[in-house]
């Protein structure tokens, strides 16, 4: 088989580009700029790089050339407005769709990586199911919505949609602040850090993904991929400092500051040209009272995958943080290394 992977550069694609070493696999990567990518061109036989974006429709149908399954991870988490969000994420998939039609002779199956911000917030009363009306709460989930649709509605081969909860682990930069805080001795929460979360591990992503691109039981479904466990911001700030080793002091924060900081990002973003992931209306997202997924579908299709727990993982990623140099000196995590 032949997989092509968008978003090899990015921190899930790249350790989607480290689950693809089955003998039998050779990958094809389109990637818009060939140098941002992890891991040296020689370690893989048989790798092809076209260099491309979404919106280019000659490196789409070159990226495409002998390929049996598609991995469509490239999206943007950030733009500096709606509009960008939308042309990444439902144009680019409605451009790699069609290509993709066009080599339906050949192509198995397609897997997008959506996300659980696709879908509603929900809490452990009652977890989001796939099949529950969506509500999206911001720009970034309703243009991950729309490209569901435009794989739901437009793929002629068969499709798999995986909608990922919050990814943590080794490469990731989004949980890193709580990370750095925890290292420096505090555990800051909004809202007296009660929201609800699933979370995933990106290896468990990463073995999922792999699992559903050639699994019958996957076609044309739509699958939540998250662990079982479900924790509370509070406790995820207290779980991480453990796995630093520190015991970080809990600062409730009023959400009203959190809304702010949005609104001074939102600003400072336009002015500058440079996307933050805070803007277009992520603080409803952000504020909702929890994103928890019902992992139901996910263990009837594909197993129990999402294995990892969510200690064992922390401490995976702490050790990562800290083997680059990313908890700053001076913070409460290298004084107790110094000690
Ligand atoms: N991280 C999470 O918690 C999470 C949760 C749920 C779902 N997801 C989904 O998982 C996927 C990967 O997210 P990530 O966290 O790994 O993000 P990331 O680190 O920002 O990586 C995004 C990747 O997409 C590529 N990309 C973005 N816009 C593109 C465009 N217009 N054309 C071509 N490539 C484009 C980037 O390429 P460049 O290097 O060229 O910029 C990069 O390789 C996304 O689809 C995201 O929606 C992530």
């Amino acid at each position: 088989m032949r997989v092509l992977l968008t978003g090899a550069s990015g921190f899930v694609g790249s350790h989607l580009w480290d689950g693809l070493t089955a003998p039998d696999c050779e990958v094809t990567l389109l990637l818009r700029n060939p140098d941002n990518r992890h891991r040296a061109t020689q370690s893989s036989p048989g790798l092809r790089v076209v260099r491309g974006g979404l919106a280019d429709g000659g490196a789409l149908r070159e990226a495409l050339e002998e390929v049996t399954h598609v991995l469509h991870c490239a999206g943007a988490t950030k733009a500096l407005r709606p509009a960008g969000l939308m042309a990444a994420n439902q144009q680019g998939t409605r451009n790699l769709v069609q290509a993709v039609n066009e080599r339906r002779d050949r192509i198995e199956r397609f897997v997008l990586i959506s996300s659980l911000a696709a879908g509603h917030p929900a809490t452990s009363v009652s977890p989001a199911r796939e099949d529950d009306p969506s509500d999206p709460q911001s720009a970034y989930g309703r243009s991950k919505l729309a490209a569901e649709s435009e794989v739901r509605e437009g793929c002629l081969v068969p499709w798999t949609i995986l909608r990922p909860a919050a990814v943590y682990g080794p490469r990731d930069t989004e949980f890193l602040p709580l990370f750095q805080a925890a290292a420096r001795g505090l555990a800051p929460v909004f809202g007296g850090g009660k929201q609800e979360l699933s979370l995933v591990h990106v290896k468990d992503l990463a073995e999922t993904t792999l699992t559903a691109l050639t699994h019958p039981d996957a076609r044309g479904d739509t699958i939540n991929v998250a662990s079982p466990e479900i924790v509370t911001a509070r406790d995820l700030a207290l779980g991480i400092g453990a796995a630093l080793g520190t015991r970080p002091r809990p600062v409730s924060l009023p959400w009203w500051l959190l809304e702010s900081v949005c609104m001074a990002q939102t600003v400072w973003s336009r002015c500058t040209g440079r996307p933050t992931i805070l803007g277009n209306g992520k603080f409803r997202e952000l504020s909702a009272p929890g994103w928890v997924a019902d992992t139901t579908r996910l263990r009837e299709r594909l197993g129990d995958l999402c294995r990892t727990p969510l200690e064992a993982g922390l401490q995976q990623t702490a050790a990562w943080y800290r083997k680059e140099g990313r908890l700053k000196p001076g913070s409460a995590d290298s004084r107790a290394k110094q000690a």
